[in-house]
């Protein structure tokens, strides 16, 4: 096993092909969908090499993620903050069922930094909608599941985006947070004292 997240685990299969499985209720079909989509807009994804019923097989990609990237030199924090949100910058211009394209789980732990550049992986919230939300998301993500680090990283993040739009996506992308089975107790109180904050 190479990795395992919340809700999924990812398997080494050799030959540069890595297996992701999910734990319950993924979708592997649709999530393969979005991804081939942004990767037909030169946007930087894994590519799915296989669907199968409970998991996908992708393109191993060789790097670390941004997080790892941030703990070990965490000097460079501010390039890294301002990379996530040029990422944001150029998913959000590619359109998608009438809209645009959101990932909503957009954060440092998502982000390989391979030499070929940087690469987002786990796709499986990403659907159409409006940017801000994904900012919105990004925002909630980082400062209230990411310790005092991710807290300083939000707040380098935030300079490079649309603030006032966010802002007004805040209490639905808390919401969204607060919803999600994979979130603990702890970090829901957390979601909702930012929001109380910032209302
Ligand atoms: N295509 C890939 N190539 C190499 N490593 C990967 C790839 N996809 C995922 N990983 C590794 O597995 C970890 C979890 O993957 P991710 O897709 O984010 O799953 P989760 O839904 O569990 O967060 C990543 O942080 C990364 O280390
Ligand atoms: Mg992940």
């Amino acid at each position: 096993m190479l990795a395992e997240g919340r809700a999924s685990e990812i398997l080494e299969l050799g030959d540069g092909r890595v297996l992701r499985r999910f734990k319950a209720g993924g979708r592997p079909d649709r999530e393969a969908e979005v991804m081939e989509h942004a990767r037909a807009h030169g946007f930087p994804v894994p590519r799915v090499l296989e669907v199968r019923e409970d998991s996908l097989v992708l393109e191993r990609v060789d790097g670390t993620t941004m997080l790892a990237e941030l703990r070990r030199r965490p000097w460079r924090l501010a390039g890294h903050a301002h990379t996530l949100a040029e990422l944001h910058r150029r998913l959000h211009a590619i359109p998608f069922e009438a809209e645009r394209l959101l990932h909503l789980d957009f954060h440092p732990d998502n982000v390989l930094l391979s030499a070929r550049g940087p690469v987002v992986i786990d796709w499986a919230n990403a659907r159409a909608g409006d940017p801000a939300l994904d900012v919105a998301m990004t925002w909630v993500i980082c400062a209230t599941s990411g310790g005092t680090f991710g807290r300083v990283f939000t707040r380098f993040f935030l300079r490079h985006v649309d603030l006032a739009a966010a802002r007004r996506s805040l209490p639905e992308a808390g919401e969204h947070r607060i919803a999600d089975p994979n979130v603990t107790d702890a970090e829901r109180d957390r979601v909702r004292k930012l929001l109380r904050r910032m209302a």
